[in-house]
């Protein structure tokens, strides 16, 4: 296992991956910027993430898929190439969520993301082969080519194991932040202007305050997505647009309007005394 690691690791460093990732991120990143589009892929509608949900359809279906190749002894090849054919539908949406979250990625999250597609491509492409062959009544080199194809996706899925648990790629980054429970005097009034993002501290967590339609409004100041400054972002409608991705979330309630956020950016409740600003975590 720490072999892997130092693979992975290995492949993070290797800079002349940029010469393939950037120019293919940059163009799946205009592909994807329409919102609507980048709201389906990102799992936005649905207030998750929604690449990790459908990986398991074609994992599931191909490792099925060789299950029954071995454990049934060839009596029951049309189910199995079924469900070859099962994981190859269901790889396509499973691609084009991958291809939207890696185009927001950067530098070494980048390249490891490069190498997760290519295992992908790569074990997709043996289960193209294997269904053709089975088709063709050429069941023993289907199976071969369906357990060459599942190697390469348990390859590729450990890789995207390690983004996540390892790099935190698509994790929520205001998942560890504290909950402030007690009220914090953070600003002064009239400091906190229409239109105007600014940012504050809650006990060392940074909070974006805001004025819009006369109303005080705070959000976390750190993007849930990757990280990025709100504060440093803009007012656009009733939201506030990252600076890093675009992502667009409600100022009342924190609802993400455009991803590639999916969750909720957390609110704070707010509280004017004596002209002074006091925020503490929403329940
Ligand atoms: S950090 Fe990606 S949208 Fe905010």
């Amino acid at each position: 296992m720490f072999g892997l690691s130092k693979v992975v690791d290995q492949i993070g460093q290797t800079k002349d991956l940029d010469t393939i990732s950037k120019p293919l991120s940059d163009v799946i990143s205009k592909i994807t910027a329409p919102d609507a589009v980048k709201n389906a892929l990102s799992g936005t509608w649905l207030g998750h993430q929604l690449h990790p949900m459908l990986t398991d359809l074609p994992i599931g279906a191909w490792a099925m898929a060789s299950a029954l190749d071995l454990t049934s002894r060839g009596s029951m090849p049309k189910a199995s190439e079924r469900l070859v054919g099962l994981g190859i539908l269901t790889s396509v949406p499973t691609a084009l969520s991958g291809a939207s979250d890696w185009s927001e990625s950067y530098g070494k999250e980048q390249r490891v993301g490069l190498a997760h597609a290519l295992g992908n491509s790569l074990g997709t492409t043996l289960q193209i082969a294997s269904w053709v062959s089975r088709k063709c009544g050429h069941h023993r080199a289907g199976t071969s080519l369906s357990l060459a194809g599942l190697a390469a996706t348990m390859w590729a899925s450990y890789l995207g194991g390690h983004l996540s648990f390892g790099m935190g790629v698509g994790v929520d980054h205001t998942a560890f932040q504290k909950t402030v429970t007690k009220w914090i005097d953070v600003a002064a009034e009239d400091e906190v202007t229409e239109g105007e993002l600014l940012r504050v501290d809650a006990q060392n967590v940074p909070v974006m305050l805001t004025k819009h339609k006369g109303q005080l409004r705070a959000l976390s100041a750190t993007c849930l997505h990757a990280g990025g400054p709100l504060n440093k972002g803009r007012i656009e409608g009733d939201c506030v647009v990252c600076p890093w991705h675009n992502s667009r979330f409600r100022l009342t309630d924190g609802a993400p309007e455009r991803g590639p956020a999916a969750m909720h950016q957390p609110t704070w409740d707010i509280n004017v005394v004596d002209g002074r600003v006091q925020v503490r975590s929403a329940a």
